[in-house]
């Protein structure tokens, strides 16, 4: 059986049986890491590419996909420009979502929660295992600002490369988020479009779970 099919094969089998409140975790970080085991096993392509939303302090929503980089029940990790307009939105705004567009298992999981920076001890250990062009791209991407032409870009890299033959330090601008869930929304396509959409919701310490019409 070819990959293509074992996607067209699984996204049955998940329709069929769909999403029971009965197979939900205790929490959602444990029923996430069993649909990204899923995603994973499927094949998907990058299926840590999630869509990170946020919104400016105008209230002007923006969206882009970024790499989850870590998931733990302290929430999702992935790294940026702190000074790239997703930066300073969250700098105003840490409120933001999270969505994994898991289409080809008719899968969606949606994120709510505030975004908290992150130690630079986690940043530089992190920076530490990218591939030296994305470490020296780094440093010659102003991420988001303007730039005059493609020219000045190749300028900075090349500017980067000679002014770090060797170790390249963490840019001062590069840091990271981690996402604290507060609502995790499953979503299960079924036939008909009678979806199954299965809320956690954060209540005291643990955790409440509602279903929600598709
Ligand atoms: C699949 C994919 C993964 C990406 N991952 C990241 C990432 O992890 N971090 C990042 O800063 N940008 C990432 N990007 C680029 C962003 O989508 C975006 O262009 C960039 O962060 C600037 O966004 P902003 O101007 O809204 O801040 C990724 C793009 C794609 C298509």
């Amino acid at each position: 059986m070819d990959r293509q099919r074992d996607v067209a094969a699984l996204r049955r089998e998940y329709a069929d049986h769909g999403l029971a409140e009965s197979d939900l975790a205790a929490d959602p970080m444990t029923m996430f890491g069993r649909w990204f085991d899923d995603a994973r096993a499927a094949g998907l392509h990058e299926p840590n590419a999630m869509v990170l939303a946020t919104v400016s302090p105008h209230g002007q929503p923006s969206s882009r996909m970024v790499l989850l980089k870590g998931a733990s029940d302290e929430g999702l990790v992935f790294f940026t420009n702190v000074r790239s307009r997703k930066g300073e939105d969250l700098a105003a705004e840490p409120r933001c979502a999270l969505l994994f567009p898991w289409h080809p298992l008719e899968r969606q999981v949606r994120v709510e929660g505030p975004a908290a920076v992150l130690p630079p001890a986690d940043v530089a250990a992190y920076f530490a295992t990218r591939p030296r062009g994305s470490r020296l791209g780094a440093h010659a991407s102003h991420q988001s600002r303007v730039v005059a032409s493609r020219a000045e870009l190749d300028a900075a890299y090349a500017q980067a490369e000679k002014a770090f033959p060797d170790e390249v330090p963490v840019p001062e601008e590069w840091g990271g988020y981690r996402v604290r869930p507060e609502v995790v929304e499953f979503w299960q396509g079924r036939p008909g479009r009678m979806h199954d959409r299965l809320v956690y919701r954060r209540s005291g310490d643990g955790w409440r779970t509602e279903r929600l019409a598709p």
